[in-house]
């Protein structure tokens, strides 16, 4: 099945009951048994709901894994992944990163004696240097948020897998429409699917996708133990998404393209963040391991003039100051106060989150619509 067929029918089949063409709404906590143990294949909700485990399906399909798993949300997703570890693990991860992820990794994991060390990976051979007897798991986005670097997932696969180490890929920017890392050698994809799988900014969830068994039951036994599970209204939300995942990709990469010329060449614009520039130091990996380059596109202020972005973030008429990404609606992010603020000042900068930094979610509404605002924003 190619993809644009496995968005609306992977995993899926009409509901066994009456033929819904939809996975009903399975709104239930418990299951009846005929006898102990006699049940139809589910027992109590938080080990499996029929809802979400069509989702669960839908996932695996989509990223060409075998196991999908459902969380409350991204970060109970990569929370999860991270009970695979033990105390004196360590973890090696791009500098680049998700401030929740960021927070989760250094506030919570740290004091439970996993240690974390944050690299720029953006030279992917020098990935290996860093590995020790200890590391575990390595841990990428690609496209990183909001910096939009470009990780090349077949070489850091190959390192991870000379050394036995876990690789997991965040492939939240780019959604396995422009990336599939499990087939690019990555172990584990994790998805934020608040933001394209969903695609429409009315849920919150996690995703985990993975080939192997045994981890997909070691996924498994941590998700039904720790019990960070979506529930059945959001799954049927996302399956919904993912059906029109495809043709939503398809006009957030053009419009993302239009937006990011257009940023390129204004003059009260300094730097423009976009795979897709010939001029992006990573635009080599980003052409072989990404179909097209997304909807997401950061920028900075000529002389990174804090005020000057305040205003145009307070300017913009169509795109909404918010913080998430990934909607039909454009939004645009002011990362240093907002979705990057629990990065201490210094790490944010040394990495490029500075404070005239925009990060824009690009949507599907008309082009000529999204840059003329942008163009009466700037001024
Ligand atoms: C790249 C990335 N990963 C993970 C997350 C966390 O996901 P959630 O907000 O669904 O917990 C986010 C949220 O913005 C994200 O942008």
């Amino acid at each position: 099945m190619k993809f644009n067929t496995k968005t609306i029918h992977g995993g899926q089949k009409p509901d066994a009951a009456y033929g819904a063409i939809m996975p009903p709404i399975y709104q239930t906590s418990t299951f009846a048994q005929s006898t102990p143990g006699g049940h139809k294949g589910y027992e109590y909700a938080r080990s499996a709901n029929p809802t979400r485990h069509a989702l669960e399906e839908a996932f695996a399909s989509i990223e060409n894994g075998k196991f999908g798993l459902a969380f409350g949300s991204g970060l109970a997703a990569i929370d999860a992944v991270l009970k695979l570890l033990k105390p004196g693990d360590e973890v090696l991860s791009t500098n680049d990163l998700y401030s929740g992820t960021y927070r989760l990794f250094t506030k919570i994991y740290e004091d439970f004696g996993i240690k974390f060390n944050f690299i720029g990976m953006q030279n992917a051979n020098h990935i290996e240097d860093y590995i020790t007897d200890s590391t575990k798991l390595i841990w990428v986005e690609t496209p990183t948020n909001p910096m939009m670097h470009i990780i090349d997932i077949v070489t850091t696969a190959n390192i991870a897998k000379k050394h036995k180490v876990l690789f997991a890929v965040d492939n939240t920017f780019a959604t396995p429409y422009l990336q599939q890392p499990l087939d690019l050698g990555a172990d584990i994809v994790m998805h934020s699917a608040t933001k394209y799988l969903g695609g429409h900014s009315d849920l919150v969830m996690g995703a985990l996708v993975v080939k192997d068994k045994e981890l997909a039951e070691r996924l498994y036994f941590i998700q039904n133990a720790s019990g960070a599970i979506c529930g059945p209204q959001d799954a049927f939300l996302a399956l919904r998404g993912i059906k029109t995942l495809h043709v939503r990709m398809q006009r957030h990469c053009e419009n993302g393209r239009a937006v990011a010329e257009y940023l390129d060449n204004h003059p009260k614009i300094e730097k423009v963040y976009w795979p897709g520039f010939k001029h992006h130091p990573n635009h080599a990996i980003a052409k072989t391991q990404m179909r097209d380059f997304g909807g997401m596109v950061s920028f900075t202020t000529k002389g990174n003039n804090y005020e000057a972005s305040i205003k145009i973030v307070e300017n913009l008429k169509i795109f909404t100051l918010a913080e998430s990404l990934g909607g039909v609606e454009s939004l645009a992010g002011h990362p240093a106060s907002m979705t990057h603020a629990s990065i201490p000042k210094k790490d944010r900068e040394k990495i490029g989150v500075v404070d005239s930094l925009i990060r824009l979610s690009v949507g599907i509404e008309d082009e000529a619509d999204l840059i003329a605002d942008l163009k009466q924003a700037i001024g």
